[in-house]
């Protein structure tokens, strides 16, 4: 069993795997608040993701505000959200980090907008993982971009992902969750030869 050296706990081999299953977008959160140091932590995830060149080419805004929240929420494309979350933390793609391509330009090391948007993903894949380990439940957000404007953010900066945190409400909203089947994910070697999984 691998040991856990920072928590000092035995962790199950199949820790990992089990932390990414449970992992579920939440749709309905209980008014608890979120502790600032598991706020910390879940920041510092979203921190060590990797990103393109290290670009790191993100900022995270904060939100507690009850009313900015509400008018967060409202700006989700889609969702099935029946409460507001207690915090949002919405992940700034910077300006001076990504250029007007698709692809990245090594001429002055910006990121292509492509590029720009994965490591968005990752720094809120990061977050949402931690935030599962902390037992603390999450959703992920496609805000439209006037978001930008709602929370200053500046000429050319994006905001691909908004990421809800708290805990989940007692018999709380639950979509149901399945992914389809491996054995119809997975090729061998070339694009639709078969694997043995
Ligand atoms: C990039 C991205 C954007 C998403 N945006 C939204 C959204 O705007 N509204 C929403 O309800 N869910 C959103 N989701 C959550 C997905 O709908 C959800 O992850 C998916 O249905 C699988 O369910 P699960 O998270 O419970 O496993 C988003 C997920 C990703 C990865």
């Amino acid at each position: 069993m691998p040991t856990d050296t920072k928590r000092g706990r035995k962790m199950p081999s199949n820790y990992f795997l089990n932390l990414a299953k449970t992992r579920k977008t939440t749709y309905e959160f209980s008014d608890k608040k979120v502790k600032q140091s598991d706020i910390k932590k879940i920041l510092e995830a979203a921190r060590w993701a990797p990103s393109c060149s290290n670009v790191q080419p993100w900022q995270f805004i904060v939100v507690k505000n009850k009313e900015r929240i509400s008018e967060l929420m409202k700006t989700a494309f889609y969702g099935a959200f029946h409460t507001n979350p207690p915090i949002i933390i919405a992940i700034v793609l910077v300006n001076e980090c990504w250029k007007d391509s698709e692809h990245r330009c090594d001429l002055d090391s910006k990121l292509g907008i492509y590029e720009g948007f994965l490591c968005i993903g990752m720094s809120a894949l990061n977050m949402i993982l931690e935030a599962q380990e902390l037992g603390i439940a999450s959703a992920l957000l496609s805000p439209h971009q006037n978001i930008i404007k709602t929370l200053r953010g500046r000429k050319g900066d994006f905001i691909p992902l908004m990421v809800a945190f708290g805990y989940e409400k007692k018999k709380a909203f639950q979509k149901k969750r399945e992914r389809k089947e491996l054995k119809k994910l997975v090729s061998g070697e070339y694009f639709g030869r078969k694997m043995k999984l």
